[in-house]
């Protein structure tokens, strides 16, 4: 990968460069052609969609191709439990309840919480249990319906799979891995097996299977398309965001492990509020003078960058911001204030359907429509 920046499912860092990104891990560009289909047959804009907040994809058009055809496609995502969840990881699962209504798809969502026991050597298995059933309900929170969806975590679920795990995993070698993931002679050999269980969701159906998720989590989706015909399934799609940045400037992505750079979805308005003024990088110029003068940078600028990706819904009043900053009338105090509004609003209605998604935890990850038909098959 190229020097100055790099991106694997577990790390990234340097500023990306997201064409590129798209000719190393060989997808696709969303052109607006494809992008305006979408939105067409989706029946509704949105306008992560419409900026190309989504901007590479594998199999697409298939997918839409099979929707037009009156064939049914189905969703996959999913989260690794290591802790509480950001705002980042909040927009794949709004957008993966999206496409949910749009579509009327069966949707699964995967807890990995072997795989950040596997990971972060600081985290007990236990503590990884633990924030899957929280995560969860940060999951739940964003709109899902309960008997079109299986929320299921893998250290519980893993019996069902295992055999289909099984075959997965003599699929791939070794060598493959390695060059894939970068793996060494000191990664446990966790790691190694461990693509297998993410591949096998993306078979739950003959169907294609379309999984929204950041750029990141590619690498699988390679692998499964390698081997997923000789299996007698389908080649998995994809639809792959840019990374929402962390507060504190445009290199890396938001991560859970640093609180400065993140706003997590259970944090509440006075934290917000003081995360986004102590941290929250801009591109102002250093005085008030100088920025009336010379305007500001918004494509450095986090807290803009943050409104286009996601919290402002209005392309009409996010251009408005846009010029008002370039042209020096915005203080970058004011952008962080915008910011502010919107954020605290998200999460304040985020953590009210959050409470209320205790009561339907077990209707997702056992007695919901899906969830009783998923738990009643042993995929081989
Ligand atoms: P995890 O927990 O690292 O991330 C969950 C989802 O959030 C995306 N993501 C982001 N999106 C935008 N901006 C960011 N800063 C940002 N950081 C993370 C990730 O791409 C992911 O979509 N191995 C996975 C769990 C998993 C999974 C899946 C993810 C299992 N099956 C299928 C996607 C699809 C993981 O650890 O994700």
């Amino acid at each position: 990968m190229d020097e100055g920046y790099s991106v694997t499912p577990w790390s990234v860092s340097g500023v990306v460069d997201y064409d590129k990104l798209i000719k190393d891990f060989g997808t696709q560009p969303i052109t607006p052609d494809l992008k305006e289909r979408l939105l067409y047959l989706a029946g509704e804009r949105h306008h992560s969609i419409e900026r190309g907040i989504y901007y590479s994809h594998r199999d697409l058009d298939a997918v839409l191709n099979d929707f037009e055809k009156g064939n049914k496609f189905f969703l996959y995502t999913g989260r690794g439990p290591s802790g509480p969840m950001h705002i980042g990881h909040a927009i794949q699962f709004y957008m993966t309840s999206w496409l949910q209504k749009r579509f009327g798809a069966n949707t699964y969502i995967q807890l990995t919480d072997d795989e950040k026991y596997l990971e972060e050597k600081n985290e007990s298995l236990e503590e990884t249990n633990k924030w899957a059933k929280d995560n969860i309900l940060d999951i739940i929170a964003a709109g899902f319906d309960p008997e079109k969806t299986f929320i299921f975590q893998d250290t519980e679920y893993i019996g069902n799979i295992y055999k289909l795990a099984v075959k997965v995993a003599r699929k791939i070698n070794f060598s493959v891995v390695r060059a894939v993931f970068g793996f060494t002679g000191e990664t446990n050999i966790g790691f190694s097996f461990y693509p297998a269980i993410q591949i096998v969701p993306s078979l739950f159906e003959k169907n294609r299977c379309l999984i929204p998720c950041a750029i990141d989590q590619d690498p699988f989706w390679r692998l499964q398309r390698d081997i997923a015909e000789s299996l007698g399934y389908k080649k998995a799609a994809a639809i792959h965001s840019k990374f929402l940045p962390p507060l504190t400037g445009i290199a890396g992505k938001m991560s859970a492990s640093a609180p400065e750079t993140a706003i997590y979805l259970t944090d509440t308005a006075n934290e917000i509020r003081k995360k986004i003024w102590k941290n929250a990088f801009t591109g102002g110029k250093a005085t008030i003078e100088e920025h009336r003068r010379f305007g500001g940078n918004p494509d450095v600028d986090v807290p803009y960058l943050w409104l286009e990706m996601f919290f402002e819904e209005s392309s009409a009043r996010l251009k408005k911001i846009r010029d008002d900053y370039v042209a020096g009338k915005l203080l970058s105090g004011e952008m962080k204030e915008i910011l502010i509004e919107k954020v605290t609003k998200f999460i304040e209605l985020h953590q009210q359907r959050r409470e209320k998604a205790r009561e339907l935890l077990d209707t997702f990850m056992h007695s919901g429509k899906l969830a009783k038909l998923m738990w009643d098959k042993i995929y081989s």
